[in-house]
């Protein structure tokens, strides 16, 4: 069991390191994912703890995988992908979890006639390693229609049964690679789209502002940034155009 202390302190080394909220409600849910990674080191004490993820990287990486919600799945929210156009060449899903977003984003794409880039970036080394190898237990197929389950995933056979991969020329279309949202973004990458959907629910307004309005610097004229269904810009300072419930515009006035 926590203390509200030792609570406290955890809290404030995620929120320092990923803009994560987490409050009273979730005191629970970090006391088993953090029970786990204290079981893998063999540390007893918390304080011992939170010292060695100050020290050791790879640890801390280990500690956020373990304390981040990467829930996903294909072809969520599939209307925002209407916005998507033949120029739209280049796109980034900011928070892509185990890829299911960039696989969904570039079948959209294909199947209106193009092929763009697609960078997809997670906080997450453990989710980004799926997203890379693609496979995914056949459940996760449940909310891909079937004809582009056909076209765009193998069904996998042998010791593979239960699986499915998503084919190759689809994989060769998407890049992943690990980028925390409290940082700059590259200053000389340029997208048409953005994509960073569920990530801001976790963040308070303050983080929340400074992630939207980073991404802002990221994003070619007339780009489009696209949020979460469930989430909001109302509170915070932007200068992004509304077009419609989690779709806005960078449009020069
Ligand atoms: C709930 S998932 C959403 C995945 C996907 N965008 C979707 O809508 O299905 C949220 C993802 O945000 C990632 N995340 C949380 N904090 C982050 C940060 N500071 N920088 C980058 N990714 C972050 C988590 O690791 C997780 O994979």
């Amino acid at each position: 069991m926590l203390t509200q202390i030792e609570f406290g302190q955890i809290c404030d080394v995620v929120y320092y390191e990923c803009g994560i909220n987490l409050n009273g409600d979730k005191k629970q849910l970090l006391e088993s994912r953090l029970a786990k990674r204290l079981r893998a080191t063999g540390i007893n004490l918390v304080s011992d703890y939170l010292r060695l993820i100050k020290e050791d990287e790879g640890e801390k990486l280990r500690f956020l995988d373990a304390v981040s919600t990467n829930h996903t799945y294909f072809f969520r929210e599939s209307r925002h992908f209407q916005c998507l156009q033949p120029h739209h060449q280049t796109i980034w899903c900011a928070a892509c979890s185990s890829g299911e977003e960039p696989y969904s984003v570039a079948i959209g794409c294909l199947e209106k006639g193009f092929k763009p880039t697609i960078r997809a970036t997670d906080i997450s080394t453990r989710v980004l390693q799926i997203g890379k190898k693609a496979i995914y237990p056949v459940e996760k197929a449940k909310s891909i229609p079937s004809h582009l389950l056909k076209k765009y995933f193998d069904r996998g056979i042998g010791k593979w049964e239960g699986y499915i991969r998503v084919k190759k020329d689809l994989r060769d279309m998407v890049t992943f690679k690990r980028f925390n949202l409290l940082n700059d973004p590259p200053p000389q990458e340029r997208f048409n789209v953005i994509f960073c959907r569920n990530v801001l629910m976790y963040f308070d307004n303050e983080v929340k502002e400074r992630v939207v309005n980073r991404l802002y610097k990221a994003l070619k004229w007339n780009g489009y940034f696209i949020i979460g269904g469930a989430e909001s810009l109302a509170g915070i300072t932007h200068l992004y155009k509304y077009i419609e419930p989690s779709i806005y515009q960078k449009v020069s006035s």
